[in-house]
């Protein structure tokens, strides 16, 4: 199957094939750029407003200044979901330094690249919910909040390269990964929470993980229900032995984990908690749609 896909480079429209960004911009040469994900449910763009405060965010703990206004992206991205027409679609925007003499001061990078991919997005698989997942624990550590700070959401993906790497290698979905002192942070493009005795628990942001906007919404969405979503800290020895667990993000919404390493989790089944939230979570995206 081909994946429909347009591309906007600056503000002009390209094919796939066509779609080239020079060798020297310093996000090729670097990872020195900053990102975000969503999708359209039935061609709105969902929570746009959030990715675009945390895409600031990030740019801003980097000291990257977007030319672009918001206004100009929403413009932009709207011209590429109509041009491809499809109902839903994945939807990435990337802002890169930019371009210039090679060399790791920032002040080389002359003016912003503004990047936006758009392609068509299949459902994800039935059993990734109805089975859940199986994820490992990696050894690659996520880097601390004193390095790159993961609550960026930079072009400098590779320690999540090296996680996932790791999962594929094992025959799973996706890693987990542990900060230093030993504790669960996120899964390489996921947030993680985990159920012990009817309580829900999510690391805290001073884990180091990024802030995801899934996170964010059904910790409001719980609270909303009367279904606390705790922050606190656990270790792979906790999350090993939790009733349930489960991933969140903007294209795979609630994902249920059954396994983790050789340990299935609770029952072995997606958990009634997790089908819970994932219900609740499903009828707000519904009122998005
Ligand atoms: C490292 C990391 N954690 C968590 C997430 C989930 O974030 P969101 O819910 O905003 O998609 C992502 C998304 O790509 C990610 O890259």
């Amino acid at each position: 199957m081909t994946i429909k896909s347009i591309v906007s480079i600056n503000g002009k429209l390209f094919d796939r094939e066509a779609a080239k960004v020079s060798v020297f911009d310093r996000g090729f040469l670097f990872g020195d750029s900053v990102y975000e994900v969503t999708l359209t449910h039935n061609q709105k763009i969902f929570l746009l407003d959030d990715h675009l405060d945390r895409l600031w965010l990030s740019a801003e703990k980097l000291g990257i200044e977007i030319e672009w206004t918001r206004e100009k992206f929403l413009v932009e991205i709207e011209k590429c979901i109509q041009h491809l027409g499809l109902p839903r679609v994945y939807i990435r925007i990337v802002v890169t330094r930019g371009e210039g003499e090679i060399g790791l001061d920032p002040a080389l990078g002359i003016s912003n690249n503004h990047v936006l991919i758009v392609k068509e997005l299949p459902e994800n698989p039935k059993n990734w919910y109805a089975q859940g997942v199986h994820m490992i624990v990696a050894d690659i550590q996520r880097t601390s909040k004193k390095a790159m700070d993961p609550g960026v959401k930079s072009g400098n993906y590779l320690n999540n390269v090296m996680a996932i790497k790791e999962a594929k290698e094992r025959g799973a979905f996706d890693a987990i990964m542990l900060n230093y002192k030993g504790q669960v942070t996120e899964a390489t493009t996921s947030n993680i929470y985990i159920v012990k005795d009817q309580k829900v628990l999510t690391p805290p942001l001073q884990a180091g993980l990024l802030e995801g906007i899934t996170r964010k919404t059904l910790i409001d969405l719980g609270q909303r229900n009367h279904l606390t979503i705790h922050q606190e800290d656990f270790s792979a020895g906790e999350l090993r032995m939790a009733d349930e667990a489960f991933l969140t993000s903007s294209t795979k919404g609630i994902v249920p984990i059954t396994k983790i390493d050789e340990t299935a989790i609770g029952s072995g089944k997606v958990g009634p908690l997790t089908t819970q939230l994932s219900e609740i979570y499903q009828n707000f995206v519904l009122s998005h749609s």
